[in-house]
């Protein structure tokens, strides 16, 4: 199959207090606001090629509202569409909007909902913001927090090998790895990627009867340094570290995990290999192996397998967050030493 994606373009997440998201992403993660429309903030990294890559909407519940993949071409945005018509799932033009062009939006087999464009507005910094360097979409933030890019999105699925093979057959993303459970097996995660990264989409196994969720979005720094003085930087400022920072076995990226204010979980990453293998055979790996932590020493925690939306009737607290974890989850702003 021709190559018809290029990379994570930008993603719209929902929250049910904008403001209080904008806010965190902003002055705690040096994210940079650049637009605001019917209630909708757009946010963008120093580093993104495009003009924005997070869109806060307003929603009663933190969930993923869209995820956007630019296609390499015009021509591959076509072939992308009818591809996805010729699985069964019908979906619908678009004008576009702010920062892209015509597109075609749907919604996958397993709930998510996916915009495709080729045509998008490149970032133009305003004065005063234009980087130095040529190739430096804008100067680099002075927050020592912020992420160079948007890296990925993970999603949750009741069946992750499907969800790896539709989005492999139909659109071609490469599946670089899965892990199986070592009593059973159970599929509970998988990586998929349109580029050399080891993953721009991931899947973890939902248990829950609920389609469409998200696990938590990621996004980039350069260095193991800068990644390590984020976590200083939020701890210090009041947001606890859900698990890392540490390695993941498969990638072999450095992680962060924490939440933003309205639960959702968000990823920092840095290092990690680069495949360019185009015919990657995955490997199945288990937990014990060093899937998530490398090193083998240090169970996930087990609040780390909510996603969302919360499934349905349960809380924050319910669905996966251990005891110690109960009040930084469901109240980020609460935890001491928050200024
Ligand atoms: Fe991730």
């Amino acid at each position: 199959m021709e190559k018809l994606l290029a990379h994570v373009s930008h993603l719209e997440i929902t929250s049910p207090d904008v403001e209080a998201s904008a806010r965190f992403y902003v002055e705690d993660f040096g994210l940079r606001e650049v637009r605001r429309e019917n209630g909708r903030v757009y946010l963008r990294c120093w580093g993104d090629y495009d003009s924005y890559s997070l869109v806060l909407v307003p929603g009663d519940e933190p969930g993923l509202h869209m995820m956007a993949w630019r296609t390499t071409s015009a021509e591959a945005l076509e072939a992308a569409a009818g591809r996805i018509e010729d699985s069964g799932i019908t979906g619908s033009w678009t004008e576009g909007g702010y920062g892209y062009g015509r597109a075609y939006e749907f919604v996958g087999p397993y709930g998510h909902p996916m915009r495709l464009v080729w045509e998008v507005e490149k970032y133009e910094a305003p004065k005063g913001l234009a980087s130095i360097y040529p190739d430096r979409p804008e100067k680099r933030s002075r927050h020592s927090a912020a992420p160079r890019f948007l890296d990925h999105v993970t999603v949750a699925s009741q069946d992750v090998r499907g969800f790896a093979s539709w989005y492999s057959d139909v659109l071609g993303f490469r599946t670089m790895a899965f892990t199986d459970l070592e009593e059973a097996p159970i599929t509970v995660f998988s990586v998929l990627t349109t580029n050399e990264k080891s993953h721009d989409l991931g899947v973890v196994l939902d248990t829950s009867e609920r389609a469409g969720r998200v696990n938590h979005i990621a996004f980039w720094v350069d260095a193991h340094e800068d990644l390590l003085r984020t976590a200083d930087i939020l701890m210090e400022w009041g947001t606890p570290m859900e698990y890392g920072p540490s390695i993941h076995g498969i990638g072999e990226q450095n992680f962060l995990y924490f939440r933003e204010p309205s639960a959702l979980r968000v990823e920092l990453n840095s290092g990690g290999y680069r495949n360019y293998v185009p015919d990657w055979t995955a490997n199945t790996w288990t937990p014990s192996q060093g899937s998530n932590n490398f090193y083998r020493n240090g169970a996930m925690p087990h609040s780390m397998t909510e996603s969302f939306p919360l499934a349905e009737g349960l809380t924050a607290t319910e669905e996966g967050a251990p005891d110690e974890m109960k009040e930084a989850l469901l109240n980020p702003y609460a935890v001491p030493g928050r200024g």
